[in-house]
C-alpha cells in the first residue's frame, strides 16, 4: 500500500527539517572548533551526523514503501560566530524541542492515515526523548558552570563524550 499523498508531503517536510538540523549543528561545530573548544565541536559534529542519519532513515523508509523523497531547500543557519558555547546549546535545545513537536504532529497524521508509518515513527518519538534529555543535561550544566566557562564545559564533554553521544 502506497503512502497517502498528504502524509508523504509531511514526511518530506520532516526530511528537510532533519537536514536543516544537520546544517545548524555542523555550523555550530565549525564556530566552536575555531575557538579550539575541540570537544564541544566534536559533540556538535556528532549531532550533525545524527541528524543526517534521521533524514537518511526517512529517505530509506520511503523507498521501502515504493516511493521517494522530494528534497526541500535547507536555509543557511542563522547563527552568530561570536556567541558563547552555552548560547549554542540553548539554540540546540529549542531545535530539539521544535523537532519533537514536528514528529508528534507527523505521528498524529500517520496514526489517522497509515499504520506502517505510525509504527515507523515510534523510533523517532523515542529518539527525541533521548535528544532532548542529553542537550537538556548539557544546558543545565552550562547554567551551573556559568563562572567556570566554556573551557570547563569542553572538558566535561571530553570526559563524558561516549555517554553524551550514545556510544
Ligand atoms: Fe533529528
Ligand atoms: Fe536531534
Amino acid at each position: 500500500m502506497r503512502i497517502p499523498a498528504e502524509l508523504l508531503i509531511l514526511l518530506d517536510a520532516q526530511i528537510t527539517h532533519e537536514r536543516t538540523n544537520a546544517a545548524i549543528y555542523a555550523q555550530m561545530a565549525s564556530f566552536l572548533d575555531a575557538r579550539s573548544l575541540v570537544y564541544l565541536a566534536k559533540y556538535m559534529q556528532s549531532q550533525a551526523k545524527g541528524e543526517q542519519f534521521h533524514a537518511d532513515k526517512l529517505v530509506n523508509y520511503l523507498s521501502d514503501r515504493d516511493d521517494y523523497a522530494t528534497f526541500g531547500n535547507i536555509p543557511a543557519p542563522e547563527l552568530s560566530p561570536t556567541i558563547s558555547a552555552a548560547e549554542y546549546f540553548t539554540v540546540a535545545l529549542s531545535v530539539e524541542r521544535s523537532t519533537t513537536y514536528g514528529v508528534v504532529e507527523l505521528y498524529r497524521v500517520a496514526r489517522a492515515m497509515d499504520p506502517q508509518t505510525e509504527v515507523f515513527l515510534h523510533w523517532y518519538l523515542i529518539e527525541q526523548v533521548e535528544e532532548e534529555n542529553v542537550v537538556g543535561e548539557i544546558c543545565d550544566r552550562f547554567l551551573r558552570s556559568a563562572n567556570l566557562g566554556d573551557e570547563w564545559m569542553d572538558n566535561f564533554v571530553r570526559e563524558n563524550f561516549d555517554r553524551l553521544t550514545g556510544k
